[in-house]
C-alpha cells in the first residue's frame, strides 16, 4: 500500500456504503462512491448527507479531498483496486435475503485489463459469495478475486463500530486477497479473522441472530419474573457477570426491531430452510419477539380494561434511540393493535419521519401534546428525553396518569413518589398504583 493508501470503490450510497467510505477515507485510503441514484450523488456532491448518522457529516467533511461521487461504475473500475459491494438486500416477502442489488453490480460490471478484488459487505446469506464468483466466471471476469467482509455497525454508534470493532471478518477464496483486503483496516486496532467466503458470511449472519436470540431470551426471562416475582434486572445482572455470558444485549425491554436483526434472523432461519434444516431455535426467537412487542396491550387492559374510546400516548416511534429508523420498529405493531383495539393513538418522536407512522394515529410536536388528556403513557423507545416523564407537569396533563414502561427506563421509586401508576418489563414488584401503593409481586396481585 502506497503512503496515499489504496483506492477503494465503493458501490452502493446508502449507510453502510456511506458509513465505509467516511472510514476507509479516513485511514487515508482513497475513495471513489459510486449509486445509481442521481439525487443522491448531487446532494452529496453538495456535501449534504442523505442519511442519518451521528458524525458522518462531519467525517465526511474533513476527508472530502479524498472521496469523489459518481454514477460511472467504470470510474471505480478504471481506478481503484477495490471494489466494496454495499447495496441493500432487503427482505423478500419469503424471508430470503433481495440479492438483486448485488446481481445488477455482478452484471454490470465491464471488462478490465486489471485485477482487482471484489469485495461483499453487505449482508447476503452464506453461498452467495461461490454464487458471484460462477457468475464472474460465466462472464469472463474470473480472474477477479472474490472476498467478504461484513460489516457489524449498528445505527447511532457506526463509526464508532467502524474505528473501534470487536473484530474485522475478512472470508477470501485466494488467502492473498484476504490478507490484501485486511490491510486496508490498518490503523485499526483490532483482530482480523480470516477465513473462508461461506464462513465469513456465516460469521455476520450467526452474530446477529444470536444478539437477537439473548433479547427474546431475556425478554422470555422478563415475563417469568412477572409471575414469578422476580426482578429482570437484577437477574440480567447476575446471569452478565458470568464471563462466559457477559452483560450486553440482556436488557428486557418490548422486542427487538431495526433494518438488521429481524432480517438476518428470518434470513438464517430461511437459508437453513432452504438447505433441508429446521432452525428451531430461530422460530422461537421471531415469535417471542413479536409476541413481546404485543404484550403491553395485555399490561393495558390490566389497568384500563377495555381499550376502546382509551387515549394512549405512544412515546418513542424509532426502533431504538439516537436514529430516525422506524423499520420493524415495536411502535409499529403496538400501534396498530391499540388503533384496531378502538384506541385514541397519540405518537410522538424526537428524530423519526413521524408522518410515515401510521394512519389513525395523531402525531404530536411533543411529549406533552402526547400525554394531555391521555389515560396512559408508553415508552416504546429509551430516548433521553422521556427520562423525566413522570413529571408533575405530565401528571397533571394526563386523564389518568398511568406509564407503561416498554423498555425499563424509569425508576420505579420516583415514578411512585410522584404519584403515577406504573408498570414495567419483568419487574413485578416494582409497579405500582396510582395511590404510590406499590403492587405486591406475582399472581396475587391480580
Ligand atoms: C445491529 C447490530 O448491533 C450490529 O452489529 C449489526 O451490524 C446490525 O444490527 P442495530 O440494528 O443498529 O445493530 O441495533 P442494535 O443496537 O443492535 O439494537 C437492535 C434492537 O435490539 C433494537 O430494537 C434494540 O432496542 C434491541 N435491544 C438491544 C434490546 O431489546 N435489548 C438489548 O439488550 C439490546
Amino acid at each position: 500500500m502506497s503512503s496515499e493508501g489504496e483506492t477503494i470503490g465503493i458501490i452502493g450510497a446508502g449507510w453502510v456504503g456511506l458509513v465505509t467510505a467516511a472510514c476507509f477515507a479516513d485511514l487515508g485510503h482513497r475513495v471513489i462512491v459510486r449509486d445509481i441514484l442521481p439525487e443522491r450523488i448531487e446532494l452529496l456532491r453538495a456535501g449534504k448527507v442523505p442519511i442519518y448518522e451521528p458524525g458522518l457529516p462531519e467525517l465526511l467533511e474533513r476527508n472530502k479531498e479524498r472521496l469523489s461521487y459518481t454514477l460511472e461504475l467504470t470510474e471505480l473500475t478504471d481506478e481503484a483496486d477495490f471494489l466494496f459491494i454495499c447495496v441493500g438486500t432487503p427482505p423478500t416477502y419469503s424471508g430470503d435475503a433481495d440479492l438483486s442489488g448485488v446481481w445488477a453490480v455482478v452484471d454490470e460490471l465491464p471488462p478490465l485489463e486489471r485485477r482487482l478484488v471484489v469485495i461483499m459487505k453487505s449482508t447476503v446469506p452464506a453461498g452467495t459469495g461461490e454464487k458471484v464468483r460462477s457468475a464472474l466466471e460465466a462472464r469472463g471476469l474470473g480472474y477477479l478475486g472474490y472476498a467478504s467482509s461484513p460489516e457489524f455497525l449498528a445505527e447511532g454508534r457506526a463509526i464508532e463500530d467502524f474505528v473501534h470493532p470487536d473484530r474485522i471478518v475478512v472470508g477470501s477464496f485466494d488467502p492473498a486477497d484476504g490478507k490484501r483486503v485486511g490491510a486496508l483496516y490498518a490503523g485499526i486496532d483490532a483482530p482480523i479473522v480470516y477465513c473462508d467466503v461461506a464462513s465469513a458470511e456465516m460469521i455476520k449472519l450467526a452474530s446477529n441472530a444470536f444478539l437477537a436470540t439473548r433479547i427474546s431470551f431475556i425478554n422470555e426471562i422478563a415475563n417469568v419474573c412477572e409471575v414469578t416475582g422476580a426482578d429482570v434486572e437484577q437477574v440480567a445482572k447476575g446471569m452478565g457477570l458470568d464471563r462466559r455470558i457477559g452483560p450486553h444485549f440482556l436488557h428486557a425491554g418490548i422486542g427487538y426491531g431495526g433494518s438488521c436483526f429481524p432480517k438476518d434472523v428470518t434470513a438464517l432461519k430461511q437459508l437453513a430452510g432452504n438447505s433441508g434444516y429446521h432452525f428451531q431455535l430461530l422460530s422461537s426467537v421471531i415469535e417471542v419477539n413479536e409476541l413481546q412487542k404485543r404484550r403491553v396491550i395485555g399490561k393495558l387492559e390490566k389497568h384500563l380494561g377495555a381499550l376502546a374510546g382509551k387515549t394512549v400516548a405512544v412515546l418513542g416511534l424509532t426502533f431504538k434511540p439516537d436514529t430516525n429508523d422506524m423499520r420493524e420498529a415495536a411502535s409499529i405493531v403496538l400501534g396498530s393493535r391499540l388503533l384496531a383495539e378502538g384506541a385514541e393513538v397519540r405518537a410522538w418522536d424526537p428524530l423519526a419521519d413521524r408522518d410515515s407512522y401510521l394512519r389513525g394515529a395523531r402525531i404530536c410536536d411533543s411529549v406533552l401534546e402526547a400525554v394531555t388528556g391521555a389515560d396512559a403513557a408508553v415508552i416504546v423507545t429509551e430516548w433521553k428525553e422521556l427520562r423525566e416523564l413522570a413529571s408533575e407537569k405530565v401528571h397533571s396533563a394526563m386523564r389518568n396518569p398511568l406509564i407503561i414502561d416498554g423498555r425499563n427506563l424509569l425508576d420505579p421509586d420516583q415514578v411512585r413518589v410522584a404519584g403515577f401508576a406504573y408498570d414495567c418489563v419483568g419487574r413485578p414488584g416494582r409497579s405500582s398504583t396510582a395511590s404510590g401503593q406499590a403492587k405486591t409481586s406475582g399472581p396475587q396481585a391480580e
